[in-house]
């Protein structure tokens, strides 16, 4: 821990915090595209309601600034643990007992996330609210979905992504619940289960999207 600057704690509490700020936007998220398989005029009024609007232009400014924090502070505590591990991991590099795979890898697969983030924001972002807000038209939400996932390529490209998404939110949702406390040994397993349950949930939201799009209509 250096004299200035943050402490170790308040770091991690920061991506405890956007990172559980950025779980309740993909609950919200998944759960409206969901709408999208049940009812085509729903999804477009939700994508309306999202649209251009004042209250949905400041819910894209603070996701924004979620995502910026989330990613700033990922690489400020990952060099630190690359530094305080010193010379160990030349010698080391066998995972401990009780330390999973996404724990391990969570800045690469952030990274792999945030890749697959910047075309996902091109296929659908751009041409929506974007769009809008360069004085354009939108596209048709459900067109774009249609148009998206009958493409065999694009659909099994997001399945990876999704993926990816299950194991770094099956890692980052038991540390969050562990960053408020639930970290005694009764919970510990719980929590990692938890973790697993609530990530395959979110996961299975978009993905029942795809599939549907791409294998069924
Ligand atoms: C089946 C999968 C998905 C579909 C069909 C989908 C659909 C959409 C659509 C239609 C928009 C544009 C909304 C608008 O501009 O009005 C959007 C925006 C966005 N999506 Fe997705 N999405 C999917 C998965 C994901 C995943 C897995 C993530 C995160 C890892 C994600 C993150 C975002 C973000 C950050 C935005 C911008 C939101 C904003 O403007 O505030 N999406 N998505």
């Amino acid at each position: 821990m250096g004299k200035k600057g943050l402490s170790s704690i308040t770091k991690k509490l920061i991506m405890a915090v956007t990172g559980g700020g950025l779980v309740f936007f993909l609950l919200f998220h998944g759960a409206m595209n969901v709408v999208s398989i049940f009812s085509e005029d729903g999804y477009r009024w939700i994508c309306e309601f999202l649209g251009a609007n004042w209250y949905a232009i400041v819910g894209t400014i603070g996701l924004a600034i979620l995502v910026i924090l989330h990613l700033i502070y990922a690489f400020i505590l990952s060099y630190q643990n690359f530094k305080a591990r010193g010379r160990q991991r030349y010698a080391v590099n066998e995972r401990p007992e009780g330390v999973s795979w996404a724990s391990k890898n969570m800045l690469a697969i952030g990274a792999f996330i945030l890749f697959g983030l910047v075309f996902h924001l091109y296929d659908f972002w751009s041409k929506m609210q974007l769009a809008e807000l360069k004085g354009g038209a939108p596209v048709d939400g459900i067109d774009q979905i249609k148009f998206i996932f009958s493409n065999n390529y694009f659909s099994i490209m997001y399945l990876l992504w999704l993926v990816a998404i299950w194991f770094h939110l099956s890692h980052g949702i038991a540390s969050v619940m562990q960053s408020i406390g639930w970290n005694n040994h009764v919970w510990q397993n719980r929590i990692e289960w938890l973790g697993k349950f609530f990530a395959a949930v979110i996961v299975l939201m978009f993905a029942s999207v795809v599939i549907y799009y791409w294998l069924i209509v």
